[in-house]
């Protein structure tokens, strides 16, 4: 069997969430990675060697890694402020790349690296995992399939515990810089491209409100994201996004799609979908461990079988990852206006 050698180009949270999926996956193997800061180095080694596996060579400039002949396809997570040389390199150097979301701080950013990958020819997929998260795909074939009619509200609620991202991003962090929008980009674009997927329309306008805490226990901010979106097919899609101290109130995920036959897909958590028809209850439970739970793994097999080695188009691009982008950014902008943020006609 061919195993397609992979580089990693970031070595925090995510290039940890990527190893613990590509473990997993028998035609993968982990030969390099790339941090410019050669701390990480020592400490990726570490946390590889406790995953049983051993990373053979470790690079500070990425044009070396790019250059490795046993590197086929990189999986690239820094943040994306400081993305866009990082992945130009990568997709100069004609490798199949996976970027992580956003790719870009700016949607103009996007373009620049969807424009390159086409003028040399490389297939490059954004990480937009839920997609590929088992749960929402089952919603996705569930409202494919007719089961609800068409779609006519959604409502959706994701809490993580504040203590566990002050673990995942430490005081100092870039996710806690409040004047570039802190996480919220990061904690609510996977769900925005989940909206334009699952309901095959085109948003029209948002509009959201944060409220921030100061969280001096760890360091680090809470928020609540209150946001709504009118779709083109005259859907409202409703989120709540939150990160506080409250423990052991609230389900890490709530989802709730209202169709037009007066039937709903609920989903209760990652685990847990139900179908509700004048038919009666259906549920289907997936149990689950972390990188497949939120579409990682799955994505990750996506990218090495189809994207890598039968060289296939990804099923979800940068333009995606643009308009993803733009919707999140449009939360930041509406709450700091207090009004909406009215999408082009272009959208
Ligand atoms: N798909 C998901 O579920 C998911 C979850 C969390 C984060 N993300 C995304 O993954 C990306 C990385 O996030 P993370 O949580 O791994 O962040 P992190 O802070 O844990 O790690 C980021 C990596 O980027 C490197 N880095 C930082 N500044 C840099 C610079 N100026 N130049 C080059 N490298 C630099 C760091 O050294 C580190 O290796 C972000 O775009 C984030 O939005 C995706």
């Amino acid at each position: 069997m061919k195993r397609v050698g992979i580089g990693l180009a970031g070595l925090g949270f995510m290039a940890r969430v990527h190893s613990r999926a590509l473990i997993g996956i028998p035609e993968a193997e982990i030969v390099a990675a790339w941090s410019k800061f050669p701390e990480e180095h020592g400490k990726f080694k570490e946390f590889a060697a406790g995953l049983g596996f051993g990373v053979k060579r470790f690079y500070t400039e990425i044009e070396k890694m790019t250059k490795d002949p046993e590197v086929d396809a990189i999986i690239c997570a820094i943040p994306s402020r400081f993305m866009e040389p990082i992945a130009s390199e990568i997709i100069r150097s004609g490798k199949a790349t996976l970027l992580e979301c956003p790719p870009s701080d700016t949607p103009a950013g996007v373009d620049r690296l969807n424009q390159l990958a086409r003028d040399k020819n490389v297939r490059v997929m954004p990480g937009l995992c839920y997609r590929f998260a088992p749960c929402f795909r089952k919603v996705n074939e569930l409202i494919n399939s007719g089961e609800i009619g068409n779609p006519v509200s959604v409502r959706f609620s994701e809490f993580v515990p504040a203590d566990s991202l002050a673990r995942q991003w430490p005081t100092g962090s870039w996710a806690w810089n409040k004047s570039t929008g802190g996480p919220i980009v990061t904690m609510t674009i996977f769900c925005m491209d989940m909206a334009r997927w699952i309901l095959k329309s085109k948003p029209v306008s948002l509009t959201a409100s944060i409220n921030w805490l100061e969280l001096p226990k760890y360091g680090t901010l809470g928020y609540h994201v209150s946001n709504s979106i009118r779709f083109r097919n005259n859907v409202v899609w409703i989120n709540e996004f939150s990160s506080d101290d409250v423990t052991g109130t609230r389900s890490p995920l709530w989802m709730e799609i209202l169709g037009d036959n007066g039937g709903s897909v609920i989903v209760d958590g990652p685990e847990r979908i139900i179908l509700k028809t004048g038919k009666g209850e259906k549920s289907w439970p997936f149990a689950l461990t972390r990188p497949e739970r939120w579409g990682h793994k799955p994505e990750d097999e996506y990218f090495l079988r189809s994207v890598v080695l039968n060289k296939e188009e990804p099923v979800v691009n940068l333009s995606d990852a643009k308009k993803a982008l733009e919707m999140s950014l449009a939360i930041l902008e509406s709450s700091r206006t207090g009004n909406p943020v009215n999408f082009d006609s272009q959208f």
